[in-house]
């Protein structure tokens, strides 16, 4: 069996380097894939650690969560993306969806094309619950397979929650975004964890630059949720970065801004 040298034996960042993924655009068979610029933002630790329940009060004036949302709100992005595990903190607790009457399909539900704010999380198998079709002002618009039940469906339309239907068993990331380009005229992105989701985006080449909110706590386990992990590690460095800016904050803080090269 032929073993592609590319799996095999680059890195995402030397794939990059070498051209053989495009950045803001993507060409598929059915010619130009869109993709919005992304830039993933996060507040860690010095060691990369992302999870504030664990760092008690920081040193300095404000909360971790303020810190996040002061310097993300600087960008002037109206969209977020996060993973399952991040978007639950979101949602609603589970409850028992309705018997679906009549039929829900697999086409994609665009609750609001014009919305000027969104909300986007990716949900593989119906695992997040709605009662209202915004989170803080901003639009719900989920990105999820087949493997969802029609029920699901019929619950996302009744909740006006826009949903995107992005592959069979998993969400094909590049399809997502050419699909949220499109439906949304979305341009930028901003991609806020967690770690996993990070990573594959990282993974696949599709983060054009990363904004780093350093606090100065330590966290110090092994295993605790990081920057950018990916599940499958590539056998190099995942990417190399060319620094943008710097800025001092106060209390110590950090916040570095870099581009993917
Ligand atoms: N410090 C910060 O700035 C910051 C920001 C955001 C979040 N967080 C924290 O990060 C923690 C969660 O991080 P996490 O890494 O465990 O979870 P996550 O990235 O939020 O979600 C990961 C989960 O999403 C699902 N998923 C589906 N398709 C995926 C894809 N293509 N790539 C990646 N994931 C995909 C998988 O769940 P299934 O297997 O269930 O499908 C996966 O386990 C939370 O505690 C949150 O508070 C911190």
């Amino acid at each position: 069996m032929k073993t592609s040298l590319v799996t095999r034996a680059s890195s995402p960042c030397e794939r990059r380097q070498r051209g053989l993924e495009a950045r803001v655009t993507i060409t598929s068979k059915k010619g130009k894939e869109l993709k919005p610029y992304i830039i993933c933002h996060m507040v860690t630790t010095i060691d990369g650690k992302i999870l504030p329940d664990r760092w008690g009060k920081i040193p300095g004036p404000k909360s971790s969560g303020s810190l996040f949302e002061d310097t993300a709100a600087s960008f002037g992005i109206g969209a977020w993306i996060v993973g399952t595990k991040t978007l639950k903190e979101f949602s609603h607790r589970p409850f028992k969806l309705p018997a679906t009457k009549g039929t829900v399909g697999l086409e994609d539900f665009v609750a609001r094309p014009d919305a000027k704010t969104l909300a986007i999380g990716v949900d593989v198998d119906g695992s997040t619950f709605w009662k209202s079709d915004e989170v803080d002002g901003d639009h719900v618009v989920l990105l999820i397979t087949e493997r969802t039940t029609r029920a699901y469906r019929a619950h996302l339309r009744a909740a006006s929650v826009s949903y995107l239907v992005c592959g069979k068993q998993e969400v094909d990331l590049k399809r997502a975004l050419d699909k949220l380009s499109r439906a949304f005229r979305l341009k930028k992105l901003m991609l806020q964890g967690g770690g996993k989701m990070n990573g594959s985006f990282l993974n696949e080449g599709l983060v054009d630059e990363i904004s780093q909110v350093i606090v100065p706590v330590v966290d110090g386990g092994i295993g605790i949720s990081s920057f950018f992990d990916i599940v499958d590690p590539p056998p190099k460095a995942a990417a190399h970065l060319r620094q943008m800016s710097y800025k001092k904050l106060p209390g110590g803080v950090n916040w570095f801004r870099y581009r993917v090269l």
